[in-house]
Formats: C-alpha cells, structure tokens, sequence
C-alpha cells in the first residue's frame, strides 16, 4: 500500500547535547537543555488527535489531563482537535462533560482554570462507534475532513489505541482498509500510537507488529511505554554521556553488578482481571524494566535520534543470555502477595482480590538474574525486580562498583571497605547519588561511607511535564526516540519466553513464594543475590 509522508523530524531539535559553541559562551548553569526550554518545545504542526476507546480509563486518567496541562502550559499547537471515538454512546457535548470532570479531578493536572478549560473545551469531539463497523470508518473521512477545517489541523492525523489490546488489530485494520493511513493532503502526516501490553508471548507481539505494517510503515508507529517519558528515565542519557568521567568506568572492568528494582506498595486495585492473566514479567519486565536496563547498558548511538538510540538499544536485548530452563531455579524467582500491612494498614492476599482467581498463580513479584553477552557487561550480573504490595515504593537502578582490590588501613579483621555505590532514582524521590568511603573523624582509622546526593527537586523544583506530555509532543513532532520499535519488542519477549513458558507449564517445578504484604517479597528473591553473595538494596 502507498505509505505517507512521515514527517521526519530535524534530528537536531531535540538534542540532548548543546552544541559544542553553545558551551564556550555559555555558564555551566545555565546550559539551556530540552529539560528547562519547554516552552521551546510546542510542535509546529497541528493535527487531529483520535482516541480509539475514548470512553475508557485511560483517556480520562491520563491522555486528555495530559493534553489539558500541555494547553495551560502553551505547548497544545492552536490547531489541534481531539476526537474520541468509542462504543459508548456520547454526543460532544457529553464526552466534554465528562472530560471535565476527569480533568477537575485529576491529581496529575496542576493549573486547573476556569479560562484555560474554556479554550481547550471546544477542542473536544466525539463519535460513537463500533470498532468493526465499517460505515464508522468510511465516514471517518468526512469527520476529519470537517474537523481540520473547523481547527486547522493541517491534515495531519494522530491515533492512538486506548482500547482494550484485543481490539488493537481491528482497529488498524479498518484503518488500512479505508485509506485512513494515508495522507490526507500532500505533504501531510498520519501517525499510530500504541499503548501497552503490546501483545503477550513473542508469538502475539509478532503478529500485532505484523498486522500493524499491513497498514502502517513502521515509522508511523509509535509504541508508547510510559516509562520512557519520565524525565529522570530521560535524564540516564544525559546522565551518562554528558560526563567523561563515567564513560571509563561504565563497564566489566569497574562494575561489580546492577540491581533494577520497581516496587510498589499498590496491589492490583481494580484492575485484577487484566493483571490475573498478565503477571509482573508481562506487566513490568517485557516494557518498563527492560527498557532502564537498556539505557543503562547501551553503547552511544552516533547521534541523538530514533532509530540510532533503538538502534543500539536493541543491541543490548539482542545480547541477553537465554534463561534455560536448567538455569531457571537460578536466575528467575516469582512471588505473589498475601495478606499483611502497608503502613499502618492491613490490606488483603492477591488472591482475595476483586476479579481475581482465588486459585491464581500469577506473579505480583519477579525477579531475574541477566547475563548482557557482550564485550562491555560480559559477567557483570544485571539483577532485576519488580512487586506490588511491597514495603516501599521507589523505582532505582544501583550500580555496584568492584571493591578496591586491597585494603591497607588496618581495620578490624572482619570489617571490609564497601564499594562505591551509584543510584539513579527514577521515583519517587528523583536524583542521583554517589557513596563513598571516608575516614571518620577521629583518632583511629575507620572507613565510613557517605553520601553525595544530587536531588532533582531541590535543585530544578517540582517536575511540569507528567509521562503522557513528553510522549504526546514528541508523538506530534515525529521524535520516535522515547518509543519502542518492533524489534526491542520482539525482542523483550524472547528474553521473557521461556520464564512465561516454564511457569505457566509446570507450577510445583518452580515455586510461588506468598510473601506478606508489606515485605520485600519472597525469600528465594533474597536467595536469589545471596547466592552470588550479593544482597539487595531496599530503597538504601
Ligand atoms: C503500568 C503497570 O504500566 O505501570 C502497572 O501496568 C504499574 O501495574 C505501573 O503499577 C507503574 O507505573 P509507575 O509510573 O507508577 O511506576
């Protein structure tokens, strides 16, 4: 089929990097980055937004709180229209009442105004409609036309699947079948965002990134995985290829190992029928967690742009020692809550949960032991985990140091000499800090570690843009760096196929540990790092 002009971004405009000018004429401090020059960012062109399953959770919990912040920031270009397009019936008036109540309720939107919601309101439209009605799709022309010359849209078009997954393959196809991929005037583009779980086994996500390039190019097609528009995700980038000293260092030869841990202390909360027959590999690892491990692990790409970033990103997937199954007693543990306490409050077993199978098996808590095959990580263990109803919730990537390799200052004979530790927290306290080893005040000698802590709220103050805001804009401006391409997904499931496989296949092979609610989850995770004579970091 014809592909459409895809827009292609100037692969300068988002840089990270100032340009090596900039820098001689500029403070340090004031070094303008993308992080502090949002406003530079408003895209120039318009488009119409389409949301397929605009009557769900997601539209009104995040997608249009998102696009409702980026107008009372400036950054929603003046043409933009947002169509909601769903089985529910609503008429436009009723799809904006009930936007704004999502929006006066949101936690995530932090302006609301009275002026602001004027403007943005007369943005919103809506179409009920069934996603296997082929009259909805044939008249969706009619609409968008009507909708660019109403807003000036540009005839760009922007979808997004907000749908349940099962969905997602019909919709595209429908698109495909009524041209609606196409561009609707020359020059003009037409882009897919599609949100997670995207697929289930490598089986699924083959065939949905197939069935999406019957109708789409690939580089219209941005898979979007929130994590990536964190700005402290971001910001791993920044972290590690805008200082020289970290380079040397970041590699076998001075990391001794790499803990990654998402915790939570939420369980499943109203979302027990799709997490049953998910479980945390599916939930967290194959998309958010594999992600960081990425950024932490990848070469530099030659230039700061979508398929040179995924490029290289994909590398490091692609070098992932398979979990065997004679391996995975070793290097895969999962766990599912039980009853017990968070805080003060005593909340109930996974299993008790609404939508919930009392006889589940599903994972709340994995974690993994990965082995990177290549010349920079070959045998430095990549320790990985994730849990709900845990004692915590922080979001960090540790990096172990090696200790020094011999310790001269007559310390006591079992003391040893702790190994600098650098910690990239991604939430909720954003920041990064660095310990070392200092000689304690005092007559004797005696090896303390201390801290050096950059913390992004002191230093920059409160975040603006949420996950949503960041992905949204680059979506329009046609910067797919922060989303997935087909590949890495492909690829994150193969690393996870024969985990899925084995546990769903033999359960008393492979314990479930239930641990409290309130814990660091089961025991074989300690077990886990203690066999290599590691242990994890909790929230330390
Ligand atoms: C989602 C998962 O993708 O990420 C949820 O489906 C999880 O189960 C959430 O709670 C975690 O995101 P965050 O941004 O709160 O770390």
């Amino acid at each position: 089929m014809g592909m459409n002009n895809l827009g292609n971004p100037d692969p300068t405009r988002k840089a990270l990097f100032v340009e090596p000018e900039a820098t001689l004429v500029t403070p340090v401090q004031t070094i303008p980055t993308q992080f502090d020059s949002q406003a530079a960012r408003r895209p120039d062109e318009s488009c119409v937004f389409v949301i397929f399953g605009a009557s769900g959770d997601l539209t009104s919990r995040k997608l249009v709180p998102a696009l409702y912040n980026l107008e009372c920031q400036g950054l929603l270009p003046a043409g933009v229209a947002v169509l909601g397009f769903a089985i529910t019936p609503m008429d436009d008036e009723s799809f904006r009442d009930s936007m704004h109540k999502a929006v006066q309720s949101s936690a995530e939107v932090a302006c609301y105004n009275e002026t602001t919601w004027a403007s943005f309101v007369s943005r919103l439209h809506y179409v009920t409609a069934a996603f296997d009605d082929p009259t909805a799709f044939a008249t969706l022309h009619d609409t968008l036309d009507q909708l660019d010359r109403a807003h000036g849209c540009g005839g760009n078009t922007l979808y997004y699947l907000a749908t349940s997954p099962a969905f997602y393959g019909q919709v595209v196809d429908q698109l495909g079948a009524h041209n609606l991929t196409e561009p609707r005037r020359p020059g003009a583009w037409t882009r897919i965002i599609v949100e997670k779980p995207f697929g289930r086994d490598v089986t699924s996500a083959a065939k949905l990134n197939d069935q999406i390039h019957r109708s789409f190019h690939e580089a219209q097609v941005y898979r979007i995985d929130h994590y990536l528009g964190k700005e402290t995700v971001r910001n791993i980038l920044a972290f590690r290829f805008a200082n020289s000293i970290l380079e040397p260092l970041w590699n076998r030869e001075h990391i001794d190992h790499v803990q990654i841990t998402a915790a939570e202390t939420l369980g499943v909360e109203h979302r027990g029928k799709y997490y049953d027959g998910a479980g945390a590999l599916r939930d967290m690892f194959q998309n958010h967690l594999f992600q960081l491990m990425a950024l932490v692990a990848m070469e530099p790409p030659v230039k700061y742009n979508g398929d040179l970033v995924r490029d290289r990103k994909a590398d490091v997937l692609r070098s992932i020692v398979p979990i065997t199954r004679e391996r995975l007693a070793i290097e895969a543990v999962r766990g599912q809550y039980g009853a017990g306490h968070i805080g003060s409050s005593a909340v109930a077993a996974y299993a008790t949960e609404p939508d919930v199978n009392p006889k589940s098996r599903t994972e709340t808590f994995a974690a993994l032991k990965l082995r990177i095959d290549n010349w920079r990580w070959a045998d430095v263990p990549f320790y990985i985990r994730s849990g709900k109803r845990l004692a915590t919730k922080f979001t960090e990537i540790a990096i172990t140091f090696k200790r020094v390799p011999k310790q001269f200052f007559n310390l006591g004979p079992h003391e040893v000499i702790d190994a600098n530790v650098l910690t990239l927290r991604i939430q909720p306290d954003e920041g990064i800090a660095l310990t070392f080893g200092v000689k304690s005040p005092g007559t004797d000698m005696v090896i303390r570690q201390m801290k050096m802590d950059f913390s992004y709220q002191s230093d920059f103050g409160e975040s603006r843009a949420t996950a949503y805001e960041t992905l949204l804009l680059d979506a329009m401006e046609g910067d797919s760096t922060l989303f997935n391409r087909y590949d890495s997904v492909e690829l994150s499931w193969q690393i996870l196929q024969p985990v899925l496989d084995a546990w769903a296949s033999d359960g008393a092979a492979w314990p479930l540990g239930i641990y409290p609610s309130g814990s660091w989850g089961p025991v074989a995770s300690d077990v886990l790092l203690a066999r290599d004579g590691r242990g994890w970091r909790n929230g330390g």
